[in-house]
């Protein structure tokens, strides 16, 4: 009984020192999401990047379609960011938008110079590959932080996501 009272004591104390922000969320498992986001947006501007290079570079018979696509894929992923840096708001933080620090937390391979069709498709199926990794990630922590805004962004990025990667994959004829 009176180490039940304890763990009552100790939780409520635990509680009462948490300090939360205006949007009701710990500020530090804020400040934790924030900084982990700023990565995952870091390596999207990466991924869009590489988007845009083989939207221009792309070479041979389907040239008309792929060219397209990659123009697709990068106003979407344009979009994407944009949503990122405002959620790295939203928590508090200071969204990146140096290619110093977008370099410095790279975990997508760098596209240079892609001009074959097969190339660019790995391209991207690799880019995406890091990003569901670093949202997965961004999933779990937000769950346990209890941040539904960062938890449903993540849970719909990987969706669109995997079904990108499966579609590329198709392209390839290769399974998942
Ligand atoms: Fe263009």
């Amino acid at each position: 009984m009176e180490s039940f009272i304890n763990i009552r004591y100790f939780y409520g104390l635990k509680m009462n020192t948490m300090k939360l922000n205006s949007i009701g969320l710990s500020e530090e498992k804020s400040r934790t999401l924030s900084r982990d986001l700023n990565v995952l947006l870091a390596n999207f501007q990466l991924y869009y990047q590489n988007l845009r290079g083989i939207h221009w570079n792309i070479r041979g018979k389907s040239f008309f379609d792929l060219h397209m696509k990659f123009e697709e894929l990068y106003t979407d992923a344009n979009v994407k960011v944009d949503e990122l840096a405002e959620r790295v708001l939203t928590l508090g933080g200071v969204p990146l938008h140096t290619f110093e620090d977008y370099m410095s937390h790279a975990k997508v391979p760098i596209g240079k110079n892609v001009t074959k069709d097969e190339d660019s498709i790995r391209l991207i199926v690799d880019s995406l590959k890091q990003l569901l990794i670093l949202e997965r990630q961004l999933l779990d922590d937000s769950d346990e932080a209890g941040d539904e805004g960062t938890n449903s962004m993540m849970s719909d990025l990987i969706t669109e996501q995997e079904k990108t990667v499966w579609m590329m994959k198709a392209w390839l004829a290769e399974k998942i």
